[in-house]
C-alpha cells in the first residue's frame, strides 16, 4: 500500500447520477494501483475533479474550482490536479491553456488510463487521454461505493438519440448496453452484500438492449428485480419514445420495482419538440404518459424541462404551463436554456431568447411547479407510506431522511430505526419539497 500523501487521491463529482457511479469507477482503477482515498481535498496528494458539460453553470462551476486548485498548487508543487469526465471531452487539449492547474484530462471512456496518466505527469508533462471506445462498458469492474445501502448499477453509456441542445452525444458517445448476465451477476453480489436500493442507470436507459441475448430494458428489469426480490429497484434516465407496454407491465408486476418513471420532456410544445430533435410529439408524450397511468395508476412521474430554447416563441412557454398543469407531475429538473458547443443547435439555430426573458420563462415553470408539488405533498398528509430510511437528517440525528417509492423525500422521528431500515411513516406536514413524519409502527 502507498500510504504516503502523494499517492492519496480525492474525487470532487458534479453532474449526474452516472457521474457519480464514474467516480466509483475511477476510484476502483486508482485504488487496484495501490493509490488510497483520503477523506477530504487537504489530505490528498492527487485531486480529481469528474465533470459535467451539460449545462453552462456547471462549466462555471469548474472554473471557480480550478482557480483555487491553482492557488493550491502554487503552495503544494507536487499536487496533481485531473479533470476526468465530459468537459474534456469536448474542451479537449484548450483546456490545459484555459486552466494551468490542470495535469491531466480524461474522458468518459478513458478512466482505464488514469492511474498510468498519474505515474507519466510524475515525471513531467500534461496528458490528454480522450479516444472514443464504443466498446467500453467498464464490465467486470467493481465499484468503490460511497453507500452500503443505495448503489448505481450502469447498464448503458452514451446515447445516440441527438438531441439539438445536448452536449451528451458528443462527451460520452454512441450508446452500448452491459453485458446481461454482467448486470445481474452485479446485482447478485450487491443483494448478497445487503443492499436495499439499486438504481439502473443509462443516459437512456430504456433503450438498453443485449442483443446477443435477444433482450430489451424490460426483460432486464424483470430479471434485476427477481435477483434482488428485498432489494427497491429504480431506474434512470427514460426516453418517452423507449417507453414500452412491456416495460409499464414489468414494473406493475415486479412489486420491488419503484412506481417512479422519470420521464424527461423539455417542452410542452410539438414546434419546440421538433427543433429540440426529440423524436416524439406532445400528443405522443401524453399518449405515453396515458398508457403508464393506466398500468400503474398511483405512478409517481417526474420530468426535466427547458425555458427558453432557440425559437421559442410565448405560445411555446405557455404550452409547456399547460402541460406542466395538465400532467401534474411530482417533480421536476427545470433549466434555462444555455448553448453548448458543438451540438446541433449551436450549429444551426439562432439563440435567440433573451437571457431575462429566459429566466422570467424558468421562474414562472418553478412557480408553478412548485405550486402543483406543493398540492401533491398536503394530499400525502395522513397517509401511511413506506420509506427507506437513508441517513440522519441534516438537522437532527433524532430523525433521519428517507425516500418513498416515489422518491419523496421524507424526515422522520428516529425513534428505534436506523438508515438501511424499510418502515412505515405516518405524514403528517409536508412543504412542496419534504414530507415529514413519524414511524406509524414500534
Ligand atoms: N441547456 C439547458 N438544459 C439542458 N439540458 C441538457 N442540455 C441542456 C442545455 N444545453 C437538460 C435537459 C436534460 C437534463 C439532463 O439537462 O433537460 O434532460
Ligand atoms: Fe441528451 Fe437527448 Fe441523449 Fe438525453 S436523450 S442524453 S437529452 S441527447
Amino acid at each position: 500500500m502507498r500510504a504516503e500523501r502523494g499517492n492519496t487521491f480525492f474525487i470532487h463529482t458534479f453532474g449526474c447520477q452516472m457521474n457519480q457511479a464514474d467516480t466509483g469507477i475511477i476510484s476502483a482503477f486508482l485504488q487496484a494501483e495501490g493509490y488510497c482515498l483520503a477523506t477530504n481535498e487537504a489530505d490528498a496528494g492527487i485531486i480529481l475533479l469528474n465533470t459535467c458539460a451539460v449545462r453552462e453553470n456547471a462549466v462555471d462551476r469548474i472554473e471557480h474550482f480550478l482557480q483555487h486548485l491553482y492557488g493550491q498548487k502554487k503552495r503544494d508543487k507536487k499536487l496533481i490536479v485531473g479533470v476526468a469526465g465530459c468537459i474534456p471531452q469536448y474542451r479537449r487539449e484548450e483546456m490545459f491553456s484555459l486552466y494551468p492547474a490542470i495535469d491531466f484530462l480524461a474522458g468518459p471512456d478513458t478512466y482505464r488510463t488514469i492511474p498510468s496518466l498519474v505515474e507519466q505527469v510524475r515525471s513531467g508533462g500534461k496528458l490528454a487521454s480522450l479516444e472514443f471506445n464504443s466498446a467500453e462498458t467498464y464490465d467486470g469492474v467493481e465499484p468503490v461505493r460511497q453507500s452500503a445501502i443505495s448503489a448505481f448499477v450502469p447498464v448503458m453509456r452514451g446515447c445516440n438519440n441527438m438531441c439539438a441542445y445536448c452536449v451528451v452525444p458528443f462527451t460520452r458517445g454512441r450508446e452500448r448496453s452491459q453485458p446481461f448476465s454482467s448486470v445481474i451477476k452485479e446485482v447478485r453480489t450487491l443483494a448478497a452484500a445487503g443492499y436495499r436500493e439499486m438504481t439502473l442507470l443509462g443516459q437512456n436507459v430504456n433503450s438498453y438492449c443485449d442483443m446477443e441475448r435477444g433482450s430489451d430494458f424490460a426483460d432486464l428489469l424483470d430479471a434485476v428485480s427477481r435477483e434482488a426480490p428485498e432489494t427497491r429497484i429504480r431506474f434512470t434516465t427514460s426516453h418517452p419514445k423507449d417507453i414500452s407496454a412491456s416495460l409499464v407491465k414489468t414494473i406493475a408486476a415486479r412489486q420491488n420495482i419503484c412506481n417512479s418513471i422519470h420521464l424527461p420532456v423539455q417542452s410542452g410544445s410539438s414546434r419546440m419538440l421538433g427543433l429540440m430533435n426529440r423524436g416524439h410529439s406532445i400528443a405522443e408524450y401524453r399518449e405515453k404518459i396515458a398508457l403508464i397511468r393506466s398500468i400503474l395508476p398511483d405512478v409517481a412521474l417526474s420530468t426535466d424541462i427547458i425555458a427558453g430554447f432557440c425559437g421559442e416563441k410565448e405560445e411555446d412557454h405557455q404550452a409547456s404551463l399547460e402541460l406542466l398543469a395538465d400532467i401534474r407531475f411530482d417533480s421536476a429538473y427545470m433549466f434555462f436554456y444555455s448553448t453548448r458547443p458543438g451540438t446541433l443547435a449551436a450549429k444551426t439555430l439562432e439563440d435567440d431568447v433573451p437571457e431575462p426573458v429566459k429566466k422570467r420563462r424558468l421562474q414562472e415553470i418553478i412557480d408553478l411547479q412548485n405550486r402543483i408539488s406543493g398540492e401533491l405533498f398536503q394530499e400525502a398528509i395522513g397517509t401511511v407510506v413506506e420509506v427507506l430510511a437513508e441517513s440522519e437528517s441534516r438537522r437532527s440525528s433524532a430523525q433521519l431522511m428517507g425516500r418513498t417509492a416515489g422518491n419523496r423525500a421524507v424526515v422522520f422521528d428516529r425513534e428505534c430505526y436506523n438508515p438501511g431500515d424499510l418502515l412505515s411513516v405516518l405524514i403528517t406536514a409536508a412543504t412542496s419539497a419534504t414530507l415529514t413524519g413519524r414511524p406509524a409502527q414500534v
